[in-house]
């Protein structure tokens, strides 16, 4: 059996995602089932550097979402609309989906989650927090049994990048970014990178799946880098720190409140000798903290191409794999129906 996808979009990620797929040597060797069978994009005239034929190329999106012959519809197109629309209608044609779009699932989470369930489909978001570093499924399996009490961390590889470029060369802002925005790791509108909206989308999904529960976008106290000047990182550097744009989601009280949880994003000064201020560049990392586990860190490459195409096919491998042993399964009933004579027939 192979497994037909549907892809809607083709920029970073999308083109990330498709170079693991089309190149599945000395990878698990599922991948070689998986068949990207339609492209959703924009303008289909657009030259591409992966080899896929133009036959596969729409602007329709809907055709891809409710196409009977396609099992997975991975959404790389960003932005709140159409993707949402799109997933839905993807679920409600009974297909799995796997996302990169955290802007959609912290606001959209409990409707899309709700229709998921109806259908019996998974919904997979492994590449929406964190670029390539598994953090979702830890904090969903391995993590699941502790009482957490904090999740922090640098969730943004953008600001992350510029901010360690301003402290390393006293680079220029405007300049970084635009750095930052030719290398893909940028939204299409990187003011939600810069001004703190991307890093608390991304907070509102971690504290959600850390402290269960849902917790809401509008609750998270958002402040970005645009404030933060060359002599800001000068002086913070003086004194021992280093100015990093931390989320941070921490029960109020973890004995006589726990169920309150404080909810920011905002630059902080972090001592030279914590953990988090060694993290430069676009390099992510998030520390939880949970009983009786401890501090667990994660760590690495929070955005590009290939870090984040690596957790999309890592979600749809996962799916790929439960949908393989389902229809084993359902291969060995069919088998046994026609091995095994009904006692009062033989
Ligand atoms: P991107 O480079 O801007 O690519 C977007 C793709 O979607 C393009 O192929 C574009 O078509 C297509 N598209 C967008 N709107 C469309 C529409 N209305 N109809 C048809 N096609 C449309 O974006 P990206 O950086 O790959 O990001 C995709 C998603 O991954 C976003 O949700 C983002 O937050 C998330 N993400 C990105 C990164 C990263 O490092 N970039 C990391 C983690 C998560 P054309 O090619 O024809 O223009
Ligand atoms: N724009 C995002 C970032 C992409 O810079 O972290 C990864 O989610």
């Amino acid at each position: 059996m192979g497994f037909k996808i549907g892809l809607l979009g083709l920029g970073t990620v999308g083109t990330g995602t498709a170079e693991i797929l089309l190149d599945p040597t000395g990878r698990n060797p599922l991948l070689q089932e998986i068949e990207i069978y339609r492209v959703g994009v924009r303008d289909t005239t657009k030259p591409r550097t992966v080899d896929l034929p133009s036959t596969a190329f729409t602007t329709d999106l809907e055709a891809i979402a409710t196409d009977p012959d396609i099992d997975i519809v991975v959404e790389l197109i960003g932005g709140l609309e159409p993707a949402r629309s799109l997933i839905l209608k993807a679920i409600h044609h009974k297909k799995h989906v796997v996302t990169a779009n955290k802007a959609v699932i912290s606001r959209y989470g409990d409707e899309i989650f709700t229709a998921a369930n109806e259908a019996g489909v998974y919904v997979m978001l492994e590449a929406a927090v964190g670029g390539g570093i598994p953090v979702i499924q830890p904090l969903k399996q391995a993590l699941v049994v502790n009482r957490i009490q904090s999740v922090m961390g640098i969730v943004n590889g953008t600001t992350n990048y510029i901010l360690t470029r301003m402290q390393a060369e006293g680079a220029d802002f405007a300049e970084v970014l635009a750095d930052a925005q030719r290398l893909g790791y940028a939204e299409a509108d990187p003011t939600a990178d810069v001004d703190g909206l991307d890093a608390a989308d991304k907070l509102a999904i971690l504290a959600s799946l850390a402290f269960g529960g849902r917790v809401k976008l509008e609750d998270v106290y958002c402040e970005g880098i645009r404030q933060v000047s060359a002599a800001d990182i000068t002086y913070a550097d003086r004194l021992g720190f280093t100015i990093k744009l931390l989320a941070i989601a921490h029960r109020e009280s973890p004995t006589d409140n726990p169920d309150l949880l404080q909810l920011r994003v905002h630059p902080t000064l972090v001592p030279k000798a914590h953990p988090l201020a060694s993290v430069n560049g676009v390099y992510n990392a998030i520390l939880v903290e949970g009983d009786p586990v401890g501090q667990v860190m994660f760590y690495g490459r929070g955005a590009g191409a290939g870090p984040t195409a690596s957790a999309v096919v890592s979600d749809i491998m996962s799916i790929a794999a439960i949908l393989k042993v389902e229809e084993i399964e359902a291969q060995q009933f069919n088998q046994q129906k026609v091995d095994v004579p009904h006692p009062l027939l033989s």
